[in-house]
């Protein structure tokens, strides 16, 4: 996820604005900044890495001429957070410019052709190709406008993109495209804006226009013309008037962070299914190869890795050892060595126990490998491999968007593994593949169809003074994060247990009427999680069930149950299964009267031990 803004203004220095335009984007990356103007036919761009006050202190940002320009705020995916990777990118004359928020599929096929024609490159970055694709074109035919060079351009690009060029060959124009990537237009009197996000520019103008996948915009001084890439046919679209105060735009009018990256999920599940697969190959040879291997994390990271042991373990026949990072140098510190590979799950990549534990591993000559959603972090720096998971910045304290990320890279990881060891079917392993491609379409739908259900259970049972969560199998790991999410943020003391463990000791704790809430993924455990749930019944507790919708045997014992699309493979059940928990534990909070998104005691990144 980055942030891209742009303007042409009929009065006015446009750096000034396109500065304080991505100050209002940083939520959305904050690795690298740059900016790029025209005048007088001629370029002007500025850019390095860091946060943007940082890069304005060094560079002045505002110090650009010309009414016409734009700019780009990074969350590395492709490359490193470093100056020659920061945006915005340009051709190899230096005269078409671009910035771009997405994920580029196909560059490496596009690199390898425009080098063998000539092309230089000088970033690792999937969008440099979009700068030098555009030059190709307009070298083969000069007279293509600028607009119908970007259009042949983005019909070669698979993934996702939000772009914006500039060139010296229309100093006067601003081309955008949009492909599952946000893009919106403002318009005022005095002038035509381009953002990710409508609060970039709402300072300036309420009246935006929404941009839809599959369309390019010309900008000039005197408005905006939409095209459909597909036919050029021409889109009329009036501006709407947006209605939002600064502070509900940020949060794209959610009334939270946390509920905004609960909603993100079934965008950020599409990235992750835009991984580079280099990386997945890599990591998965590195797992085929170790002799034991542990993962070690942190909070909700440590059940994203409580889970990926059962898929590694299902899939690819790995046996693995998930390890709370806090005590891996207790628990194997004086047994880790040349022959172990740790795998080190970290969203922000900075976590102090995670990266104690990597460093003993190092020490004793392990092999570490990483998945971080900060490129660039400490955790990028001192692992061999790393991957990342490509979430964009998570605002809210408790995880939420960040955990399904993982458990989706995991996930592949896992498949990638079995198909290099040869472990199950073909048919599975298809069967699996073309699930956890309609797993984000999945997420939407659990949002859709059982917000407002989870929102009337928490009224129901917000007294609740305690909660119990169980599951079985990899939904245990789904159990552990509801708990930890109600906890975190509601306040509510709550246990989690593998339902099997529930009567060696827990069960004593109900009483009439006691929530305890069950993980009913309809896999091998079904049977046995039944039996668990009639325990419960019996002693009079309040059965709260997340479910198959075609599960009526466990709708018949519950009290309540929130329902999740039938046919998820057991192995990426949590993912779907954990959307009602994040939700529960949300409008809980909010019954509660607290902050979901800043938690007492609590930081996003712990940096102490
Ligand atoms: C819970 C939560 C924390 C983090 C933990 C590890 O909602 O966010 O439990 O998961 O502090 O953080 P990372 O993944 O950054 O190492």
């Amino acid at each position: 996820m980055c942030g891209i803004f742009g303007c042409i203004l009929k009065e006015g220095k446009a750096a000034p604005l396109i500065h304080a335009s991505l100050k209002r984007l940083e939520y959305r990356g904050y690795d690298s900044v740059g900016v790029a103007t025209i005048q007088d036919g001629e370029i002007y761009l500025k850019k390095d890495k860091g946060k943007i006050d940082d890069v304005h202190r060094l560079l002045n940002l505002d110090d650009l001429p010309g009414n016409l320009g734009i700019g780009h705020t990074r969350w590395a995916t492709h490359g490193a957070p470093l100056k020659v990777n920061a945006h915005p990118h340009t051709d190899c004359t230096g005269n078409i410019v671009v910035v771009h928020n997405g994920i580029i599929e196909n560059f490496s096929e596009l690199k390898l052709e425009l080098e063998n024609s000539g092309h230089v490159f000088v970033s690792k970055t999937d969008t440099e190709v979009i700068a030098h694709l555009i030059e190709e074109n307009l070298g083969k035919n000069a007279e293509l406008t600028l607009a119908d060079a970007v259009l042949e351009t983005v019909k070669r690009l698979d993934g996702s993109y939000a772009i914006a060029v500039i060139s010296t060959k229309e100093p006067d124009k601003v081309i955008c495209a949009r492909n599952e990537s946000p893009l919106v237009l403002g318009v005022s009197d005095n002038g035509v804006y381009f953002a990710s996000d409508i609060p970039a520019f709402l300072p300036v103008t309420n009246k935006a226009v929404f941009i839809e996948d599959g369309e390019l915009i010309s900008l000039s001084a005197t408005g905006y013309e939409i095209k459909k890439i597909k036919d050029s046919s021409v889109v009329k679209r009036k501006p709407k008037v947006i209605a939002w105060t600064p502070e509900m735009a940020v949060k794209q009018g959610y009334p939270h962070f946390m509920l905004k990256e609960i909603h993100e999920q079934p965008a950020t599940l599409r990235n992750t299914l835009r991984m580079q697969e280099h990386y997945l190959d890599l990591i998965s040879t590195f797992l085929d190869r170790a002799t034991e291997v542990f993962m070690v994390a942190c909070g909700t990271s440590y059940h994203a890795c409580l889970a990926a042991s059962y898929m590694f373990s299902k899939l690819a026949f790995l046996p693995t050892y998930p390890v709370y990072a806090s005590e891996f140098i207790e628990q194997h510190g004086k047994s880790v060595n040349i022959d172990s590979t740790i795998l080190a799950v970290s969203q922000s990549g900075e976590t102090a126990d995670t990266l104690a534990a990597v460093t003993c591993a190092q020490q004793r000559a392990a092999t570490v490998l990483g998945l971080t959603n900060a490129i660039g972090s400490t955790l990028t720096r001192v692992s061999r491999v790393y991957i990342g998971q490509q979430s964009g910045p998570e605002i809210g304290v408790a995880a939420t968007k960040t955990f399904t990320s993982q458990l989706s890279v995991l996930a592949q990881l896992a498949l990638r593994l079995s198909k290099k060891r040869g472990k199950i079917s073909q048919d599975e392993m298809d069967y699996i593949e073309a699930r956890l491609e309609e797993l984000p379409d999945m997420v939407e739908t659990i949002i859709q169809t059982q917000e407002e259900k989870v929102k009337q259970l928490a009224k129901k049972y917000k007294d609740a003074k305690l909660f119990f969560f169980l599951g079985r199998g990899i939904s245990t790991a789904t159990a552990y994060e509801g708990r930890l999410k109600l906890m975190e943020i509601a306040y509510i003391p709550s246990i989690a247990f593998p339902a099997g463990e529930s009567k060696h000791g827990p069960i004593s704790l109900i009483e009439q009427g006691f929530p305890v809430v069950f993980i009913c993924a309809k896999d091998g455990t079904r049977k046995t999680l039944v039996s668990n749930i009639m325990e419960m019944k019996a002693r009079g507790a309040s059965i709260i069930a997340i479910v198959e919708e075609d599960d009526e045997e466990i709708k018949a014992l519950s009290d309540d149950y929130i329902e999740v699309p039938k046919g998820i493979p057991e192995v990426m059940s949590p993912i779907p299964f954990a959307i009602p928990l994040q939700l529960l534990a949300y409008y809980m909070t909010l019954e509660k009267g607290q902050n979901p998104d800043t938690p007492r005691n609590l930081a996003k990144s712990v940096t102490v031990k």
